[in-house]
C-alpha cells in the first residue's frame, strides 16, 4: 500500500501521540519533524529515525512531503496551513483551525485558492470526537427526524477540569497573545464542533464570559452562550475549567421527544405523538405527551480518535475516501466561540455571520492592552489523556 508521507509540525503533547500513530498507521509514514523547540525536535526525529527542522519553511524548501500534520499552538495553525498551501500539500491541523474566524477565513480561501492547480488537494481538521460511536448515533437520530422540529438543545459541559498548574506550563497557555482564549478555544471547540454538527447554526448568539474567574488567567474560564435560531429553537452552552466534579450532559428537546446523553448513556424519551398537536388539541390543562424511555444502543470503537482521522485523511488522499471532518467546518465551531466572547465583550447580543473584522480587533486591543504576566513552570505534562477527554 503507498503510504502518504507527513510532516508532523509541532511534537508536544498532541504531536507526540500523533507521530507515534503516524509510524503506526499502514497509509502514512514520518517524512519529518519539526518544532521550533530543538531539543524536542531532535529527540522525536532520533526516536523515529527522521530528519529533524527547527523551522517549517526551511523543512518545506528542503524536503516534499506529501502533506503536513499541525499540532503547534493555534496561532500558527493558519500560516502554515498556507505555507503548506503554496507548495500543493495536503494540511491536516489540530483543533481550532484557528484562533479567530478573519485568519480561518484567509486560511479557507488559500485552500481554494491551491485547489484550483491542485484539484485533489486535502484540508481536514483534528475534530477526533466525531468518530465517536454515541455522538454519530445522536447525530443520525436527528438526521432521520426521530425528534421532529427541535425546540431545545442545552450542553452542560464543565468536566473539563484545569489546576493553576496546567495553566502554568507552556507559555503560550490561556494568554490573549499566545492562546487567543481560554476554555472556547482550548478545551471546548469538539463540544461547539459537535453541537453544530448535530443542529446547525443560529442567527444569534448571546455570551457571558467570565475572565480568569478562578484561575490566574487572562482569558475565559467560565462561559454560558445563548443561542437563537431562524426556526425557533434556542440552545444554551454552559462550560467552566473550574467545577469539579464537572458534568457532561447533553439534552436535546424536539415535538417528537427528548435525547438526554450522560455518563455513557444514551436515552430517549420517544413521545407517542407531537407535542406541538398535544399543546393544540389537549382538553387537559396538564398532560404531557405519553412518552416511552428507550436506552439506545450504541457501538462505540473504542479506539484513539485521532489514529481514525490521521487513517482517514490519508485515505481521503489516497482514494478520495470522504472526511470525517472537512477543515472548512472547524469555521463553524470558532464562529460560535468567537461569537460569545464578542457579545461578552460588547454586552449585547450578536448577529451571525459573525463580524469577523471587528472580534479579531478585539483580540488586537487586547493583547496591545494585556499588563497580565505568567508564571511559567514548564513540566513533564504526564496526564496527557485528560487532554482531550
Ligand atoms: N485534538 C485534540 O484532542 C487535542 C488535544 C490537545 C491539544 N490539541 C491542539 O493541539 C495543538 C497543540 O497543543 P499541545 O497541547 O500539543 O501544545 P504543546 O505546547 O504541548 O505543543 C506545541 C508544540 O508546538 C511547538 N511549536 C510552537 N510554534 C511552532 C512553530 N511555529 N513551528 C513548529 N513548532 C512550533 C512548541 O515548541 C511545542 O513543542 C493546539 O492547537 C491544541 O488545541 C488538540
Amino acid at each position: 500500500m503507498k503510504k502518504i508521507r507527513i510532516a508532523l509540525i509541532g511534537v508536544g503533547v498532541m504531536g507526540s501521540l500523533h507521530a507515534r500513530d503516524i509510524q503506526a498507521l499502514e497509509n502514512t509514514e514520518l517524512a519529518a519533524i519539526c518544532d521550533i523547540n530543538r531539543t524536542k525536535a531532535d529527540k522525536y526525529a532520533e526516536i523515529y529515525g527522521v530528519p529533524a527542522f527547527y523551522d517549517h519553511r526551511q523543512m518545506l524548501e528542503q524536503i516534499t512531503p506529501d502533506a503536513v500534520l499541525i499540532a503547534t499552538p493555534h496561532y500558527a495553525h493558519p500560516p502554515i496551513a498556507m505555507d503548506a498551501f503554496a507548495r500543493g500539500l495536503h494540511v491536516l491541523t489540530e483543533k481550532p483551525i484557528a484562533v479567530h474566524v478573519e485568519a480561518a477565513q484567509e486560511m479557507i480561501a488559500a485552500y481554494y485558492q491551491a485547489r484550483q492547480q491542485h484539484p485533489r488537494l486535502v484540508f481536514a481538521v483534528m475534530f477526533q470526537q466525531r468518530t465517536y460511536g454515541f455522538w454519530k448515533k445522536i447525530k443520525s437520530l436527528i438526521e432521520d427526524g426521530e425528534l421532529g422540529k427541535l425546540v431545545r438543545t442545552t450542553w452542560i459541559i464543565t468536566d473539563w477540569f484545569r489546576t493553576q498548574s496546567y495553566y502554568d506550563n507552556g507559555g503560550w497557555r490561556a494568554t490573549w497573545k499566545g492562546e487567543g482564549g481560554g476554555v472556547l478555544l482550548n478545551q471546548c471547540p469538539h463540544n461547539i464542533d459537535l453541537y453544530q454538527w448535530f443542529v446547525g447554526m443560529p442567527q444569534r448568539v448571546t455570551g457571558f464570559a467570565a475572565i480568569g474567574k478562578y484561575h490566574k488567567i487572562e482569558v475565559e474560564d467560565e462561559v454560558t452562550g445563548f443561542f437563537e435560531y431562524e426556526n425557533g429553537m434556542v440552545g444554551h452552552l454552559i462550560t467552566s475549567t473550574a467545577e469539579s466534579p464537572g458534568t457532561n450532559r447533553l439534552e436535546i428537546a424536539g415535538e417528537k421527544g427528548k435525547i438526554v446523553f450522560e455518563n455513557g448513556g444514551l436515552t430517549f424519551f420517544r413521545n407517542r405523538y407531537s407535542m406541538f398537536e398535544q399543546i393544540k388539541t389537549s382538553t387537559s390543562g396538564y398532560e404531557p405527551v405519553e412518552s416511552w424511555k428507550i436506552e439506545v444502543p450504541y457501538q462505540h470503537h473504542g479506539q484513539p480518535g485521532h489514529k481514525l482521522v490521521i487513517e482517514n485523511f490519508a485515505n481521503a488522499i489516497l482514494n478520495g475516501e470522504a472526511l470525517i471532518a472537512p477543515a472548512e467546518e472547524g469555521i463553524h465551531s470558532l464562529t460560535l466561540g468567537n461569537a460569545i466572547m464578542l457579545s461578552s465583550f460588547l454586552g449585547r447580543p450578536v448577529e451571525l455571520p459573525l463580524d469577523a473584522a471587528a472580534y479579531a480587533a478585539k483580540l488586537r486591543e487586547l493583547i496591545e492592552n494585556s499588563r497580565f504576566e505568567k508564571n511559567v513552570l514548564e513540566r513533564e505534562i504526564s496526564d496527557v489523556g485528560s487532554s482531550f477527554s
